[in-house]
């Protein structure tokens, strides 16, 4: 399996990061795929994913951390992510839960940002919370080939839309718990074809470690929940979500 949305805490596992890796690896994961979420993020994950072959990164701006953006760090997300181990701007996107009152700088900077995927022809990883139209009113304009909803929490009819603008959707733990009533809804419909597997670890760990301390090793608990929504192996899931994952990412 691949976990295509995971923030490390390198300060954490810092005594024991290869038992950390080697923990992952046992529970079937091959690939970590890491986010930035705002400059000082970044050079830790170039660090990391230069170290470590089994670990990606992703360089950008989460809507939260928009203050951040200016024309310095601007420059360094294009310059970082020419890395070989950069596969993708992100994460960015609009936040309306925390951020309803700045939706007009979040709109402006997510747009600067899809600009930089748009030119070194990068997949984005996308954070949508609360601001669904918004959010994909502007990915429309862009046409990008490879735009991912990470932790998607829209209703199956907005699922239903991305999937024919050619979106893929990220699936992470929320779709364990009992009340994600919706989000299994949507799960049911979105093909296997356009499933990612993510944690967003260390948040929102699934059921039976909920509240808990999240970890890329957790991810099969995740594609568990997917393959029984779906009545199909999950054998399938971890096969098919994988191979998504190649195609998006170009690993
Ligand atoms: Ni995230």
């Amino acid at each position: 399996m691949i976990d295509t949305h995971s923030h490390i805490n390198f300060d954490e596992y810092k005594e024991n990061f290869d038992d950390f890796l080697r923990d992952i690896k046992n529970n079937d994961v091959e690939k970590v795929i890491i986010p930035g979420v705002e400059p000082s993020t970044f050079s830790e994950i170039i660090q990391y994913t230069e170290k470590y072959d089994m670990l990606y990164g992703a360089i950008g701006i989460h809507p939260s951390e928009f203050q951040t953006f200016n024309e310095e760090s601007e420059k360094n997300i294009y310059e970082l992510a020419k890395n070989k181990k950069i596969i993708a701007i992100g994460e960015i996107g609009l936040d309306y839960h925390y951020g309803a009152d700045t939706k007009e700088q979040q709109k402006n900077i997510f747009s600067k940002q899809l600009e930089i995927a748009r030119e070194l022809n990068l997949p984005v990883i996308i954070h949508d919370r609360e601001a669904h139209d918004d959010t994909f009113n502007i990915l429309k304009n862009f046409k990008l080939k490879n735009v991912i909803f990470h932790c998607f929490s829209g209703s199956p009819e907005f699922a239903e839309k991305c999937i024919n603008a050619g979106y893929y959707i990220g699936i992470g733990g929320v779709v364990t718990f009992k009340n994600a009533i919706d989000l299994k809804e949507s799960t049911k419909i979105i093909p296997i074809e356009k499933i990612l597997l993510e944690t967003d670890a260390p948040y929102l760990a699934p059921v039976p470690f909920r509240g808990k301390i999240n970890t890329p090793a957790y991810l099969k608990y995740i594609a568990q929940e997917i393959a029984d929504l779906k009545g199909i192996d999950v054998e399938e899931v971890k096969y098919q979500t994988a191979v998504n994952s190649k195609r998006v990412f170009n690993f």
